[in-house]
């Protein structure tokens, strides 16, 4: 007899729930439930879409030895993206960032920001490469790091011979992006390579009031998602190298190491679409976007309490202004209290909330109808939730005590321990508070009294958190020394 239980699908039911209900999107995917696909995927009822769910048969090529269709459709995204070589990822950008740091890693240290993307780190796992960190900018008044300075990066390279690459994150969550073009000078003058995670930046090269892109800026590689603001389906991402300093066969390699033997072709499709899509049509979809984002902002900066993050606040750096970053401390309410109340009393979905600030994502899917329920609810929250005082979060600790190789104390025997026990250990596991998903503890880093501090305060209040395996924070694994 059939288990009761059985006839349960709750990840399926609660994403019907969802999709069947009215509500206002401002996160990833860029497509938004369909809005903003390519037509030609748009047009395929689920019976043509599936007929498209197919596999390595003649005429089809092969996504690990392109030479057909595959090869021609990677050679147009190179073209269309300024870049000599183009790669297409099934696994997101974390993917592509793996194999990049694969394909470079054996050759020495890596220079990366402090708050580099979760799949930095297991790039750094995966190729046993030892990192040196160097801290982004602060953005005062919003609490959020901005990008990195050139002259720390060259002060880094030239005060440490072993680093052999630097790897930088441009755009960051919050669309802010740091002197690329500046800081590709000095680390080439210095014979290494620079690679990009722009995976919040796939649209930027499409629109000339949007900052330049990585390929733009010289970069030696870049790795995009296509699924957060451009149109293709999730997981659907890019890689693009140029120049001489990587070997496209090695990253070749280590993509073929790293990628499914079974990709989805929906998902490559849609990479070829959405490609085609921003080639052809991107200048004139960002302007709407970009439209709608300048007249939300307007709105939104006279809601008494909001401040919304602009260029004035970021001098030294450029920004997105597709995207939203809303600063509610001036409401005495965090970031969290107002992304819940955004969701369970108005339906308005949104990007990120953190301590200060939530995040709205405005993409070529964005709707008018999403930016006005985003408005009216935050006008709302603004009338009848003002608190006089704000719960306190402190911010993400940068100031780690690295002990061992993250590789290392990833394969070292370790144990489990509460919090308390855990002060002054060398921590085994990544701890990211997510999003934005910046590790506050990457496996080799002690855990401090700040950072201790900081953990505790995020299990109190049931911050979510990734990478731990115990994901309420009472207890952590660290190394046995
Ligand atoms: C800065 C950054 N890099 C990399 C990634 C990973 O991208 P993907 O989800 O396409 O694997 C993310 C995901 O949010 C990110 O924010």
């Amino acid at each position: 007899m059939v288990n009761a239980s059985q006839r349960q699908a709750p990840l399926y039911q609660a994403l019907k729930n969802h999709a069947e209900s009215n509500v206002a999107n401002l996160h990833v995917p860029g497509h938004r439930q369909g809005w903003g696909l390519p037509k030609e995927l748009l047009s395929l009822d689920g019976q043509a879409l599936f007929k498209l769910d197919l596999t390595e048969i003649p005429r089809l090529d092969d996504l690990h030895i392109p030479q057909g269709v595959i090869a021609q459709a990677q050679e147009l995204v190179a073209r269309a993206s300024g870049a000599e070589q183009s790669f297409f990822l099934v696994n997101g950008s974390t993917v592509g960032i793996h194999a990049l740091l694969m394909a470079v890693g054996g050759r020495g240290e890596v220079l990366l920001p402090r708050n580099a993307h979760r799949s930095a780190l297991g790039g750094l796992i995966l190729s046993g490469a030892d990192p040196v960190y160097v801290m982004p900018e602060i953005i005062s008044g919003f609490n959020i790091a901005a990008g990195v300075l050139p002259e720390h990066i060259q002060q880094a390279i030239e005060s440490n011979s072993s680093i052999c690459v630097v790897l930088t994150v441009r755009p960051n969550y919050y669309g802010v992006v740091d002197d690329l073009a500046k800081q590709v000078v000095l680390v080439h003058a210095q014979g290494r390579p620079v690679l990009v995670d722009e995976a919040h930046g796939a649209h930027l090269r499409f629109h000339h009031d949007l900052p330049q892109d990585a390929m733009s800026c010289g970069a030696d590689a870049a790795v995009q998602s296509t699924h957060k603001s451009g149109g293709a389906l999730t997981q659907s991402s890019l890689l693009h190298l140029s120049g001489n300093h990587l070997d496209g066969e090695v990253v070749a390699n280590a993509l073929s190491l790293l990628q499914t033997t079974s990709p989805s072709y929906i998902l490559m499709a849609s990479l070829d679409l959405a490609r085609r899509q921003l080639a052809l049509s991107g200048t004139s979809l960002l302007e709407r976007t970009l439209t709608l984002a300048g007249k939300t902002r307007e709105r939104l900066v006279r809601i008494k309490g909001l401040k919304v993050l602009s260029k004035a606040d970021l001098p030294g750096f450029d920004l997105d202004l597709t995207r939203l970053v809303i600063n509610v401390s001036g409401l005495g309410l965090t970031g969290y209290q107002v992304g819940d109340l955004l969701f369970r009393r108005y339906n308005v979905y949104i990007e990120m909330a953190e301590a200060n600030n939530i995040v709205a994502f405005l993409s070529i899917g964005t709707t008018p109808a999403d930016c006005d329920a985003l408005v009216k609810a935050l006008e709302d929250i603004a009338c009848r939730e003002r608190r006089v005082h704000a719960t306190r979060f402190p911010e993400v600790p940068f100031n780690i005590k690295k002990r061992m190789k993250p590789r290392d104390a990833w394969f070292a025997a370790s144990q489990r321990v509460s919090l308390a026990e855990a002060r002054g250990r060398i921590c085994a596991e990544t701890i990211a508070v997510y999003p934005p998903g910046i590790p506050v503890l990457c496996p080799g880093e002690e855990i401090n009294s700040e950072v201790y501090e900081y953990l505790e305060l995020a299990s109190r209040h049931n911050l979510s958190c990734q990478g731990a395996s115990d994901y309420t924070l009472k207890t952590i694994r660290v190394v046995i020394e």
